[in-house]
């Protein structure tokens, strides 16, 4: 292999381990303190709105950020959200700490040469695939369902480190997906006997988020054997097979993934409520991508 990142050479060899590999990651890109700042605050029974508001407007890049994801086609509030004041009052608190989240995570993985990653395309699959996560559990009636977006937009994470931490790996995987036709979760497990969904789900423990989406993340590929949020891994499982088959962007997953019957069954939609979510996220994906990439 042509490159010298000693963590490429580890992965190569199969002796890099998945809990070695996120520590690695988090030496690097972590979620800000405000995010664990904020979770403090909300379960503080002392804590009002002032105090929270307080606290995001001391991060204004943040504040700016969240105000532009709050006002796009993403959450469809029934009014424009002018300041972060407003913002805590109106939405709720689940509502900002995912906001804050969701604008963290993009803006930690910002760093990311664009020689190495198409961010664009990246988060054009992860946009699509969460808006349409969302739609199919709603259609099927799921309690949560609007909460969906968050594991479906993280889905694939655990690429975005490898495309990071172990580039060289991720060019020889894309070229023997390329030439071999095998799927890339496929040439993931066989070298580094885990998968991007494992990544991305560890990272994310790691990082102290809820099981409600470390969880699904870690288990989109196989949401058969999913915990406690197999509906919800389902739900993106779907997406992200009809994301891919339909060429909406790209996170290295190239040849066509099939929607799991099982899926179908499992979360309770058939391929019209599939299809439907599917125009849905067509229609909102191009927009709220502007949004997250910030022009
Ligand atoms: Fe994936
Ligand atoms: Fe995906």
């Amino acid at each position: 292999m042509a490159s010298v990142n000693p963590l490429d050479v580890a992965a190569a060899q199969g002796t890099i381990g998945l809990h070695l590999l996120v520590e690695e990651v988090d030496k690097l890109v972590s979620l800000p303190d405000i995010y664990y700042r904020l979770e403090e605050l909300i379960v503080d029974p002392n804590s009002t709105t002032d105090s929270i508001a307080d606290l995001l407007r001391s991060d204004p890049d943040l504040c700016a950020r969240m105000l532009r994801m709050a006002n796009s086609a993403f959450y469809s509030f029934p009014t424009r959200i002018e300041s972060i004041e407003r913002a805590v009052s109106t939405i709720g608190l689940r509502q900002i700490r995912e906001l804050v989240l969701v604008t963290a995570v993009i803006q930690a993985f910002e760093g990311i040469p664009s020689a190495k990653v198409n961010m664009a395309s990246f988060w054009e699959h992860s946009v699509a695939v969460a808006i349409m996560s969302r739609e199919i559990g709603q259609s099927a009636g799921i309690p949560g369902a609007q909460h969906y977006y968050i594991p479906g937009l993280l889905h694939d994470l655990g690429r975005l480190v490898m495309y990071l931490k172990l580039p060289g790996l991720m060019i020889e995987l894309l070229e023997k997906r390329d030439t071999s036709g095998i799927a890339m979760e496929q040439l993931e497990h066989e070298i580094l006997s885990y998968s991007h969904a494992d990544i991305g789900g560890c990272l994310l423990e790691f990082w102290k988020l809820p099981q409600s989406i470390w969880e699904p993340v870690a288990m989109h590929h196989n949401p058969a054997n999913s915990g406690e949020f197999m509906l919800t891994a389902g739900a993106i499982h779907i997406a992200d097979a009809w994301v891919n088959a339909n060429h909406s962007g790209s996170s290295g997953s190239r040849f066509d993934l099939e929607i799991d019957p099982e899926a179908l069954e499992l979360v309770g939609v058939d391929m019209e409520a599939v299809e439907k979510a599917a125009r849905v996220a067509a229609e909102q994906t191009q927009a709220v991508v502007r949004q997250f990439m910030g022009h």
